[in-house]
């Protein structure tokens, strides 16, 4: 969606990903993150999901707006792997492959976190449906927003009204174990997902992300 200058570095562009619940600030720190790169003369792609390519984005209407029980959670997770994979194949990959970073705004972690744990489709399915619908490509970093469910669902309901809230509807015990699963997910991959206190101003925790991002490739932070 929003390209930034190319960058001269012949390391391989970095797929990164933001993720966490309802409210967590995702979409304003992902911008923060693709500005602080542009500075440092890192070219980045900032995308979204469930969307980030024309029919993906068709998708996504199915999938936010309408009555909760539009979809079973089976039926929404094949949806979510369908936009994915469009997604993938559009957009993410030929900018990889290009040399371009990609900044997303929600992955697979979502899919595990709203429809394998929340849902309770369990992490096997998920696991499975990755590995047909998307050879089982994973982000190289992921952020985790974390907030406590009242906060963050507080801050979305207060965000302009709009038509795409049918998750933020799904009831205060859907969301508590979202928050419990993307913990699990990062307790269990360590490497990858960084969890980030969300509960913070934003520029403490733009400032945290930009140190996860740079840790993970010195080569960047050298060209500040
Ligand atoms: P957004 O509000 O962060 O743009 O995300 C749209 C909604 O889609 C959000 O309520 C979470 C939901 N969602 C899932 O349930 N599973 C997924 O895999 C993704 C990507 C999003």
């Amino acid at each position: 969606m929003t390209a930034t200058p190319a960058t001269l570095s012949s390391a391989p562009a970095a797929f990164i990903t933001l993720e966490g619940g309802e409210g967590s600030g995702k979409s304003t720190q992902a911008k923060l993150l693709a500005a602080a790169l542009a500075e440092r003369g890192v070219r980045a792609v900032l995308t979204r999901e469930p969307g980030g390519s024309p029919e993906a984005e068709a998708i996504r209407s199915l999938l936010v707006e309408g009555a909760v029980d539009r979809w079973d959670p089976m039926s929404e997770a094949l949806l979510l792997f369908a936009a994915r994979r469009d997604h993938l194949r559009r957009t993410i990959r030929p900018a990889l492959d290009a040399g371009t970073w990609v900044i997303c705004d929600r992955f697979g972690d979502s899919t595990l976190a709203y429809q394998g744990y929340a849902h309770g489709l369990g992490a096997e399915v998920i696991d499975n449906l990755a590995a047909i619908a998307i050879g089982g490509f994973r982000p190289d970093l992921t952020l985790i927003l974390d907030l406590p469910v009242e906060i963050g669902l507080e801050r979305a309901r207060s965000r302009e009204a709009g038509r795409e809230d049918r998750f933020e509807r799904m009831g205060a015990a859907f969301h508590q174990r979202l928050r419990d699963g993307f913990l699990d997910i990062a307790r269990k991959e360590p490497a990858r997902c960084k969890v980030i206190d969300a509960a913070r101003p934003i520029e403490a925790i733009h400032a945290d992300i930009l140190a996860h991002v740079l840790a993970h490739r010195p080569e960047t932070a050298v060209r500040a």
